[in-house]
């Protein structure tokens, strides 16, 4: 059963030369987490922000942090992303050998645990996480940038895992990252998505348009 919709605008796409500031803006035009993507040059071709800078933007908001780490390795940098206040910390199983450990690791530092899926991720990395799991993250487009084209081919498998997640009786979220625009998000959405990522979509505009964008992404 797929619960509200939530929007989770990436700041990937926000003006950095003021980032507290568009964290306050899509606050109040009613997002619902803040998207924290986290490269590091090497797992993906592009490198963004790290937990000093996730510390001080969390002075901007009380909404839930869902950092996504497109990191390797993981486990080492884990502590400090949990405190500089992560609520969310998703990984992409490639980068950890021993993904429960991961998990593991990330629920003892009091934050929920994600796992990403990448475009070529099979949905059998799930196999025996699911109930560990508190997000599932399907990645619409190969990561690294964002403004990429929502890959449709994704789309079965986003309903292959919202069965899967029905089927568990578990609260986990399922959430679409890449390519989410006004056309495609109702297509995540009926695939069963019910966390929707958006940059380019959401801060197209600027301030004045941020409401309007999410509540056009969430449908109402
Ligand atoms: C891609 C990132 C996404 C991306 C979303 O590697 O994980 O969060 O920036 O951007 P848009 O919505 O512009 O595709
Ligand atoms: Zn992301």
């Amino acid at each position: 059963m797929v619960n509200q919709i939530k929007i989770s605008p990436s700041i990937l796409s926000a003006d950095f030369s003021c980032l507290g500031k568009e964290i306050e803006y899509i606050d109040k035009a009613g997002a619902d987490y803040i998207h924290v993507d986290v490269m590091d040059g090497h797992f993906v071709p592009n490198l963004t922000i790290g937990p000093e800078v996730i510390k001080d933007i969390r002075k901007s908001t009380n909404k839930v942090f869902d950092v996504h780490l497109m990191i390797e390795p993981v486990n080492p940098l884990l502590e400090s992303f949990a405190e500089a206040g992560s609520d969310i910390i998703t990984f992409h199983p490639e980068a950890e050998n021993k993904p429960e450990k991961t998990i593991d690791i990330i629920r003892g530092l009091g934050c929920k645990a994600g796992l990403s899926l990448n475009p070529s991720t099979p949905i059998s990395v799930l196999d025996g996480l699911i109930d560990k799991l508190d997000l599932i993250l399907v990645m619409t487009v190969v990561p690294g940038f964002g403004g990429q084209s929502f890959m449709e081919d994704q789309l079965v498998k986003i309903e292959s895992i919202r069965t899967m997640i029905d089927l568990s009786g578990k609260k986990i979220d399922l959430e679409v990252d890449g390519g989410i625009n006004f056309n495609t998000a109702p297509k995540a959405i009926a695939a069963g998505a019910d966390v929707l990522v958006a940059g380019t979509a959401t801060f197209k505009g600027g301030p004045s348009e941020y409401s309007e964008n999410i509540k056009r992404l969430r449908g109402f």
